[in-house]
This record gives structure tokens, sequence and C-alpha cells, in this order.
């Protein structure tokens, strides 16, 4: 189990990179717009400069020559650039030109089995199903997780699995019990994860004693 960090703050991302915990970074054009950063490429070099490990970044064209031309250009920014390509027929036609020249992929906008099992089948690196989007429309997100991962496992399919959209640290728990390779998650629920009360009052208390028996 890998994480992933979900942002396109290089602030954040400096930060966390710091802790040893973060193996790769994922954006997406909101998350860059969220920035005020116009130039996409610029960002996902300044990133590759601080994370050695993979980093997605999202094409926008919808056509599949478009798609295509776009990915091998984004893939050319850094060595450690993943093209992360939404679900659709271009998409997976896309995915499956791009996997014969050994451009890395990141099958984005996922919310089936199906959608999954086609880009893993098309040849995509990872795929992503958007656990939190899910549960906000009253699915359960982390299922869908589970019955990627049991399939792939089954059928030997090489993809990666990256529960992604991740809301809290529960989904990052469940979405370790369930098998996913990668939790990509947004920064605020990276500090969640290392914070304990128990952990907070123990600290405390460890001082509090010592300070006690100092004259
Ligand atoms: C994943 O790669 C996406 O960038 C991200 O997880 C989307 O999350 P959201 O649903 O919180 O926008």
């Amino acid at each position: 189990m890998r994480i992933f960090l979900d942002t396109a703050n290089v602030d954040e991302i400096r930060q966390a990179a710091k802790l040893g915990v973060i193996s790769g970074v994922t954006t997406n054009p909101s998350l860059v717009a969220k920035e005020k950063r116009e130039d996409m490429k610029a960002v996902i070099q300044e990133i590759s400069s601080i994370v050695d490990g993979p980093i997605s970044a999202e094409v926008l064209s919808l056509e599949p020559e478009a798609m295509i031309q776009e990915a091998r250009e984004v893939s050319s920014w850094s060595p450690n650039v993943v093209v992360k390509i939404p679900i659709s027929a271009s998409g997976l036609e896309a995915i499956s030109v791009l996997s014969k020249e050994r451009v890395k992929t990141n099958l984005t906008l996922c919310f089936s089995l199906n959608q999954a099992l086609l880009g893993a089948i098309a040849g995509a690196t990872y795929i992503s199903p958007f656990v939190g989007r899910l549960d906000d429309i009253g699915h359960d997100g982390m299922q869908l997780v589970s019955e990627i991962v049991e399939v792939f496992d089954r059928y030997k399919l090489p993809s990666q699995v990256i529960a992604a959209s991740i809301r809290h640290p529960l989904h990052v728990s469940v979405a370790a019990q369930a098998g996913a390779h990668i939790a990509t998650v947004p920064y605020t629920v990276l500090m969640q994860m290392i914070k304990h009360p128990l952990t907070d009052i123990g600290i405390s208390r460890f001082a509090e004693d010592w300070r006690s028996i100092q004259k």
C-alpha cells in the first residue's frame, strides 16, 4: 500500500515529502486551477522536482487523436509523469495506443467495475475509482474498490488500483483493507491520519510526569 498526495499545491507537497511517506502525486485540472496556476507544464515539472514517484497530469482533449498527441506531450514533461485519461471510448483508444508506446496512464473518473475492467484490458497502468464522489450520491465507493481489486487479482490484471476522491482517514484505512495498491489523499487527510487524541494525551502526560520529578 502506497500513499500519493492529491493536490497541485507545491507547498503542501514539499511539507508532505519531508515526512517520507509520499510516493507519488495526483493532480487534475480543478486542483491546478484552485492554485491559480495557468501553466500546467510548469506546475507538473515543479512537482516532479520535489517527488521522485509517479506524478499524474490530466489531458483535456476529447477526441482520440488529439488525446494521444496531448498525452505524448504531457509525458515528455518529466520522466515520472503519468498521463491521466478520463474513461470514454476515446480514452480507451488513447490508452491502448499509449500503452504500446510504454507511456504510463491513469484511467480517471472511474465509477464502475466495467469501466475499470476496460481500462485494465486497454493497458492502463493505474485505475482510479472515485470513492468520495460515489459516496456523495448515496453509493458505496469503497465497495467498488473491493470489487475492482478482487477482479484484478482473479484475472491477474496488472493495473494498479488508486483509491481516489478520498474525503477522510477512514477511507484510507478501508482502502488498505480492501487491497487498493495506492490511496491518493488530500493534504488535510494526510495530517488527520497522523493524529490520535490518545497520542496527544500520552505525550503531555509523559512530559508532566517527567517535569514533576525535576528539581
Ligand atoms: C484523483 O486522482 C482526483 O484528483 C481526486 O481524487 C478527485 O477528488 P475529489 O472528488 O475530491 O475532487
